[in-house]
């Protein structure tokens, strides 16, 4: 189950992150930060288990990250972190923001859902200075990826609906069905 996170959570998602962090491939969170940032996180619960957790962070005017997306590696490859990731695509939605990116390791998770990879230098420089406590930030090899994220008109979802692969930004049922697409 997707939900937001309580602060009950936050153990468990400082236990998903922490290892991540060390190796490199997130960005290291204090538990302040996580506390304070509970209504831009995600957890995925599975019998009172926290299994996965991704943040969305606000950039700037309409553009907005999925930073922090880990799920434990005991449960990978089941499509909890697509469904973390389409949740954090429809709250984007829901808040008006006009793109999402990401930078990851893993392009084929984010390709599925409608991300195209993108030049780095095209994001803005205040990305850059949360790298500031990464190990790899002289030499970072993650990729950009980049999607718009497209309000569908009521009018336009009867004919989209019939052929619901043709518009990325519609996702019916189960995500990872869909046809579509740090
Ligand atoms: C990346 C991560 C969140 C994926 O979570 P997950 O629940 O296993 O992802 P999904 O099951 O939804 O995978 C969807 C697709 O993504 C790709 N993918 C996922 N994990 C992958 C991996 N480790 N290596 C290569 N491709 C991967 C696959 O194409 C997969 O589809 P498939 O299983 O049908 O082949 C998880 O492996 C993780 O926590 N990694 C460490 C932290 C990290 O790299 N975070 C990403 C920063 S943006």
């Amino acid at each position: 189950m997707i939900r937001k996170p309580t602060l009950q959570d936050v153990d468990g998602i400082l236990a998903l992150l922490i290892p991540r962090a060390q190796a490199g491939t997130v960005l290291f969170r204090s538990r302040e930060d996580i506390e304070s940032h509970l209504r831009d996180i995600f957890v995925y619960e599975s019998e009172g288990q926290v299994l996965g957790t991704a943040s969305l962070v606000h950039i700037s005017t309409g553009l907005v990250e999925v930073r922090s997306l880990v799920v434990n590696s005991e449960f990978g490859r089941k499509g909890i972190g697509t469904t973390l990731v389409q949740a954090c695509i429809d709250e984007a939605l829901e808040l008006g923001y006009e793109r999402i990116f990401a930078l990851t390791y893993v392009v084929p998770l984010f390709a599925r859902l409608g991300f195209h990879v993108t030049e780095r230098q095209k994001l803005p420089d205040k990305i850059w200075k949360d790298c500031q406590t990464c190990s790899k930030q002289d030499h970072c090899d993650e990729t950009a990826v980049i999607r718009d994220l497209v309000r569908v008109e009521v009018d336009a979802l009867p004919r989209a609906l019939e052929n619901p692969g043709a518009d990325p930004a519609i996702s019916i049922g189960n995500p990872q069905d869909a046809q579509t697409h740090r």
